[in-house]
C-alpha cells in the first residue's frame, strides 16, 4: 500500500551497548489518524520514535514516509520532511521567551531572523491558528509545565510539522491539562489532516483520544487495533501479559505517633511569590498521606522544603520531635527521611553513573557495605541485584548507566534507592509518572509496605485515582495552604474537587 503516510516496514535496533531495543517492528498510520504506541517500559516505544525521527539509526528494516523511503541522519533532516517530535524530557531554553522558543532557528530558515516582536507577532498567530493557550512574551522557565508542553507543539508546527511525535505528553500534566491537549491534538488531526503518533501508559488516554494502537512488548509488535475494538483490560492483557488488579489491600491499622510535624510553614519563592501559607500538616506513623491539589499549588514546594532543597521564610518540620530546618540535604536523608524527586534527572540521578552507584553512592560508607575503607563489592552486587529483582529494573546488568535506561526504568532506579534507604519518612513525589500500568502496581504496593511497616509516608500525586486508591488520610492543598484533611473513606471525588478549586474549605482540621 504505496498511500500510506507512514509505513514502517521490518526495523530492527540493536543498541552498540549490545541491547536489542527493537526487533522487526512494522505498522501504518494514515494522514489524519491519531496513534498510540503502547507498551511497557523498556518496550522500546521511544527508540522506534527516535528512528522516525532520525536520532537513533535503525539496524535494519525499512521506513516510507509520503512515498517514499526515510533516510535519516538527523532530526534536522526529519524536520524539513515535516516530520515533527516533542521528547519525554523537554527541550526548550529556559531563559528565553515562548515567542524565541518557538522561532528560534527555523526563522532563518524561512529566510532571515525574526526580531522580538515579529517572534511574539508569529507566535501568537501560531497559536490562535492551531487553537493552543500561550503567554507568548513570557519566559519559558515562568510557565507552568502544561504550557511548555504546549510551546513545544507549536515549535515543531512551525517547522511544518504533518507528522507529530509525542513521547509521553501527558505525564507531567494534570487530567485537566490532558483534557485540553487532547482536544488541541484532535482538532490538528480531524480538521487539518496532520497526523500525531504518541504514548503514554495512561490507557484511558488511549481508549479516549486513538484511532488506532500499536502495542509493543520486548521490542516486538504484540498487537494492532482499531481503538475501537479493544477495551482498556484487553490492551493492559496485551501489553503486560497479565491482568492487573489496580486495587490496593491495606492491612486496618490504628495510627502510630507523629512521625512528622509541619508547623506554620510559610515560603517565599526567589521571585517573590508567596508559595507555602502556613501550611501546617502531621504525618503519622504507620500512614500514608495524600496531597490532592491541582498542580502549581504548592505541592513541590513542600517536597522539596521537607526534603532540604530548599528553606522555609518561617515555620518548623520536626522528625520525632527533632527539628529538622537549617539542615543539609544530605543530613535530613541520614536522619531517615527520603524523596522521591519529581524531576529525576534533575536532581534525581547522574546519568552518566552506573545503576549501582545511582543507588548506593551515598551509603558505601556504611558498615555493611564497606569494611576499614574496602568496599565489600560481593555485599554491595547482592544487594543490587536484588533491589533490580524486587522493583523490576529492565537493565542490562547494574553497571549500565542510568542514562541510557528508559525513562521508566530511571524511575523506578530512583525508588528503588529510596525505599531501600529504610526511611523513617518517605517523601513520594509523583512516584509512578511515566512508569507503566503493572510498575506503578508494583510502587504502589512498596509504599503500602512501608506504611504496613509503621513508616509515614507523605504521597504527593497529579493522579487522584491514586491518591485515593492508597492513601490512608488525604490532604487537600489549595494555593499553599491545607484546606481540609479527611480520612479517606470519608471523602469522595467530587467533594474533593471543590476543595481543590478553592471553592470549600474546613473550618477546623481534624
Ligand atoms: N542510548 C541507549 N543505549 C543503550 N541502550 C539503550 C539506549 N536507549 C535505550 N536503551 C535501551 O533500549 C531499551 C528500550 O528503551 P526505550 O527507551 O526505547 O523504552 P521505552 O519503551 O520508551 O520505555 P519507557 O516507557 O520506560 O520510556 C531499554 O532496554 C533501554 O535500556
Ligand atoms: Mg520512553
Amino acid at each position: 500500500m504505496m498511500s500510506d503516510f507512514l509505513r514502517v516496514e521490518g526495523i530492527s535496533k540493536t543498541y552498540e551497548n549490545g541491547v536489542v531495543a527493537n526487533t522487526d517492528i512494522s505498522f501504518n498510520v494514515r494522514q489524519g489518524e491519531m496513534h498510540a504506541i503502547c507498551g511497557e517500559n523498556g518496550a522500546g516505544k521511544s527508540t522506534l520514535m527516535k528512528m522516525l525521527y532520525g536520532m537513533v539509526k535503525p539496524t535494519s528494516g525499512e521506513i516510507y514516509y509520503k512515498g517514499d523511503k526515510l533516510d535519516l541522519d538527523s532530526p534536522k533532516e526529519a524536520i524539513e520532511l515535516g516530520i515533527g517530535m516533542v521528547h519525554q524530557e523537554f527541550m526548550l531554553v529556559p531563559s528565553f521567551t515562548v515567542a524565541e522558543n518557538i522561532t528560534l532557528g527555523a526563522d532563518v530558515l524561512k529566510g532571515g531572523f525574526l526580531d522580538k516582536e515579529d517572534a511574539v507577532r508569529v507566535a501568537n498567530a501560531l497559536a490562535e491558528t492551531y487553537n493552543f493557550d500561550i503567554d507568548a512574551e513570557a519566559t519559558v522557565e515562568s510557565i507552568p509545565v502544561g504550557m511548555r508542553q504546549r510551546v513545544e507543539i507549536l515549535k515543531a508546527l512551525y517547522r511544518g510539522a504533518d507528522l507529530l511525535i509525542l513521547d509521553e505528553p501527558t505525564a507531567v500534566l494534570t487530567p485537566q491539562e490532558s483534557e485540553e491537549l487532547f482536544a488541541s491534538l484532535k482538532k490538528l488531526v480531524r480538521e487539518l489532516n496532520k497526523s500525531v503518533i504518541f504514548i503514554t501508559h495512561k490507557l484511558k488516554e488511549v481508549k479516549f483520544a486513538s484511532d488506532k494502537i500499536t502495542v509493543i512488548q520486548h521490542g516486538k509488535v504484540t498487537g494492532n487495533f482499531d481503538t475501537d475494538s479493544v477495551s482498556v483490560d484487553e490492551i493492559a492483557n496485551k501489553m503486560v501479559g497479565r491482568e492487573v488488579e489496580n486495587s490496593y489491600y491495606r492491612k486496618p491499622q490504628e495510627l502510630g505517633g507523629k512521625a512528622l510535624e509541619i508547623k506554620s510553614l510559610n515560603y517565599k519563592d526567589a521571585a517573590g511569590i508567596q508559595r507555602l501559607n502556613n501550611l501546617t500538616l502531621d504525618i503519622y506513623e504507620g500512614e500514608v498521606l495524600g496531597i490532592a491539589g491541582v498542580e502549581g499549588n504548592g505541592q513541590t514546594e513542600l517536597a522539596r522544603l521537607i526534603s532540604g532543597l530548599d528553606k522555609p521564610t518561617s515555620g518548623d518540620i520536626e522528625l520525632y520531635g527533632q527539628q529538622i530546618q537549617g539542615k543539609t540535604p544530605h543530613q535530613i536523608r541520614d536522619l531517615k527521611i527520603a524523596h522521591v524527586s519529581e524531576d529525576r534527572k534533575g536532581d534525581g540521578t547522574a546519568g552518566d553513573a552506573s545503576i549501582r552507584d545511582n543507588v548506593l553512592v551515598d551509603r558505601y560508607h556504611q558498615k555493611n557495605f564497606g569494611d576499614m575503607g574496602l568496599l565489600k563489592m560481593g555485599v554491595i552486587k547482592d544487594h543490587l541485584s536484588h533491589l533490580i529483582d524486587r522493583f523490576d529494573i529492565r537493565c542490562k546488568s547494574q553497571e549500565t548507566a542510568i542514562g541510557s535506561l528508559s525513562g521508566g526504568n530511571m524511575q523506578k532506579v530512583v525508588i528503588a534507592r529510596e525505599i531501600s534507604s529504610e526511611p523513617k519518612v518517605l517523601i513520594a513525589a509523583q512516584p509512578t509518572r511515566g512508569v507503566d500500568i503493572g510498575a506503578a502496581e508494583l510502587i504502589r504496593n512498596e509504599l503500602i509496605k512501608l506504611r504496613d511497616n509503621k513508616k509515614g509516608v507523605l504521597l504527593l500525586s497529579a493522579d487522584l485515582d491514586e491518591i485515593l486508591s492508597i492513601s490512608d488520610r488525604i490532604a487537600v492543598i489549595y494555593k499553599g495552604e491545607i484546606v481540609g484533611v479527611f480520612k479517606n473513606e470519608n471523602i469522595d471525588e467530587k467533594t474533593l474537587g471543590l476543595y481543590m478549586l478553592g471553592l470549600k474549605r474546613q473550618s477546623e482540621h481534624e
